[in-house]
């Protein structure tokens, strides 16, 4: 993978230390974080977290400034014991934060789109992206990047605030990818 990778707006790259003032103001943002699977409360527990943190978050910048964060987890899609070694590292879980400043212009939707890219580069076979189901901002993202509603789970995670919630998985397949940017360059 070649870095840093550009969209219209971001430019995107793997996060250095240099980072790391600025990913933990958004990941101890409560408001920011009321959805997403993880709100640091000290910064020792950041710290003490940064070297997985930082192994699976892209920066991106606009105009010079971090306006979002894209998590790219790469996992072992789901299979018979027999041929697990085939599915190994075959899968991406993707996620996302966008900075206040830069909500509500599409950041999200551009960020994720250049996620499935990257997915893509990375040779794997599935991309998914999970949300509760009240977050209806991340779910629409996944909807305009083209990812398909597999799983509407009922009452099957529970939030911080103590209640069970619903949640959506999406997902597509690189493939399904790849083809629909063919059939867009035609
Ligand atoms: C989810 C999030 C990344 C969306 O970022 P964004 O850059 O504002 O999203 P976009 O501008 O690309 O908009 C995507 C869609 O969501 C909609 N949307 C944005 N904010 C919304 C909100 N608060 N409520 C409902 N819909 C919203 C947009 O209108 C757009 O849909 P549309 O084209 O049908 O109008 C951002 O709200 C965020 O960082 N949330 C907190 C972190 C989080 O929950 N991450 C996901 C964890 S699964």
């Amino acid at each position: 993978m070649t870095w840093p990778r550009h969209t219209d707006r971001l430019v995107i790259r793997p996060v250095t230390p240099a980072d790391a003032d600025e990913l933990w103001a958004l990941q101890s943002d409560p408001a920011l974080n009321r959805w997403t699977t993880r709100l640091y409360e000290t910064r020792e527990e950041f710290d003490a977290d940064w070297d997985r943190l930082a192994s699976v978050r892209l920066v991106a910048q606009w105009d010079g400034k971090t306006a979002a964060l894209l998590q790219v987890i790469q996992q072992d899609a789901w299979s018979q014991a027999e041929v697990r070694d085939r599915a190994a590292g075959q899968q991406v879980e993707l996620g996302w934060i966008v900075a206040p400043w830069a909500a509500g212009q599409g950041i999200a939707t551009e960020l994720a789109r250049e996620g499935l890219a990257i997915a893509s580069d990375m040779g794997v076979h599935r991309v998914e992206a999970n949300c509760f189901a009240a977050n209806t901002a991340s779910w629409k993202v996944m909807e305009k990047i083209g990812m398909r509603r597999e799983a509407h789970t009922i009452q099957e995670s529970l939030h911080r605030d103590g209640q069970w919630y619903d949640g959506y998985g999406y997902a597509l397949l690189t493939a399904e990818y790849r083809r629909a940017q063919r059939e867009e360059t035609t």
